[in-house]
């Protein structure tokens, strides 16, 4: 498969549903499934059958405009923001969910006094541009971090933030994948992100289907790939990224940072602007989603791997302090530090 041929995220014909791609279903399976109710939606994010902060971002643009063309006239408004913040509620972390609905919310309130028929039209058009807007700025993205590489590097990815995260490209693989389409030489290891196994069953798929060459490591042998010499660059992608360039992303990542800092490989952010959070100081503001314990105890796996009951912590992210970062990849090209200064002059 091609990774032309996957659409993780469309409206259905007529609009009345959104369908995705069952992102828990790969690399098994293909599975695509059309989500009419709220419901549905909800658990659609909350279970990462749609993930990824671009995509979960878009997606809940379009489940705004599904929604909305149910409401009567005299309810609209107070089931817009009943559905609107039930969707905020489902995942904290990345900034994209909060922020697309918002800008949905923002635009059907802006226009109160116009017929309910009107508004809805405009929410279709507004998701449709969050969607749009979030493939330019993957494509952008993918062309300012091919410049930070050169031909013969491999690269340690972490998670997902390919084109199933986003559209189109992606942004942390956005790199590897237009590589591959200029018949250059730039391979990866592919941590295979635990628990949930982004990396492995995700990203590995991905990139083989781009046929980018990529080997599936543990996440705990990205030490010795880099101590001895295999990795030239740390490509991840980013849930939200403080003021001060902080980034929350997959659980792990800031780890990987660490060990790439004491072996000299520089970490590359890669993120679109609607990433970016100005309002959060710094990492110690971005909520950590926790999960269940359960997706540590057995999930994804043939047997329970761990004793019954045991008690377990499951943080979905980790928070990459900006010290770590030696270069933050954006739809407006790459920033340096100090991050502080130089995204606020960008995105302020
Ligand atoms: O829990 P997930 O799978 O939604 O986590 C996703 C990540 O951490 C990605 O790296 C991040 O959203 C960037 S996607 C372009």
């Amino acid at each position: 498969m091609t990774m032309e041929k996957v659409q993780n995220i469309a409206l259905s014909p007529g609009g009345s549903a959104v369908r995705i791609l069952d992102q828990t279903r790969l690399p098994g399976e293909v599975v695509y499934i059309t989500l009419r109710d709220r419901e549905a939606m909800y658990e659609a994010v909350k279970a990462l059958r749609v993930r990824g902060a671009p995509a979960i971002g878009i997606f809940a643009g379009y489940c705004v405009y599904v929604l909305a063309r149910s409401y009567g006239e005299a309810e609209f408004f107070a089931r817009l923001d009943e559905d609107c913040d039930y969707l905020i509620s489902c995942r904290p972390t990345a900034v994209n969910l909060a922020r697309q609905v918002e800008r949905m919310r923002t635009l059907a309130r802006g226009m109160e006094k116009k017929p309910v028929p009107e508004i809805v039209e405009a929410l279709g058009r507004e998701a449709r541009a969050i969607h749009e807007e979030d493939a330019a700025m993957c494509r952008a993205i993918a062309e300012a971090g091919l410049g930070l590489l050169h031909e013969g590097d491999t690269v340690l990815t972490h998670c997902n933030a390919g084109p199933l995260a986003t559209s189109e490209y992606g942004t942390g693989l956005g790199p590897l994948l237009l590589a591959a389409e200029r018949g250059m030489d730039i391979r990866a290891y592919v941590d295979e992100t635990r628990p949930l196994l982004q990396g492995a069953r995700l990203t590995a798929w991905e990139l083989q289907n781009a046929g980018v060459d990529c080997t599936l490591i543990c996440d705990n042998m990205a030490a010795l790939a880099m101590k001895q010499g295999r990795i030239q660059a740390v490509l991840a992608g980013c849930d939200r990224m403080a003021a001060n360039g902080d980034a929350a992303n997959k659980i792990g990542t800031s780890g990987a940072a660490i060990i790439a800092k004491h072996y000299g490989v520089p970490v590359y952010i890669l993120l679109p602007s609607s990433t970016i959070d100005l309002a959060c100081p710094t990492g110690a503001d971005i909520p950590i989603e926790v999960r269940d314990g359960e997706e540590i105890r057995s999930l994804w796996y043939e047997k329970p791997m761990a004793p019954a009951g045991v008690k377990c912590w499951n943080p979905a992210f980790d928070v990459t302090d900006h010290e770590l970062i030696a270069a933050v990849v954006t739809e407006k090209g790459v920033v340096r530090p100090p991050y502080d200064v130089n995204l606020r002059k960008l995105f302020g």
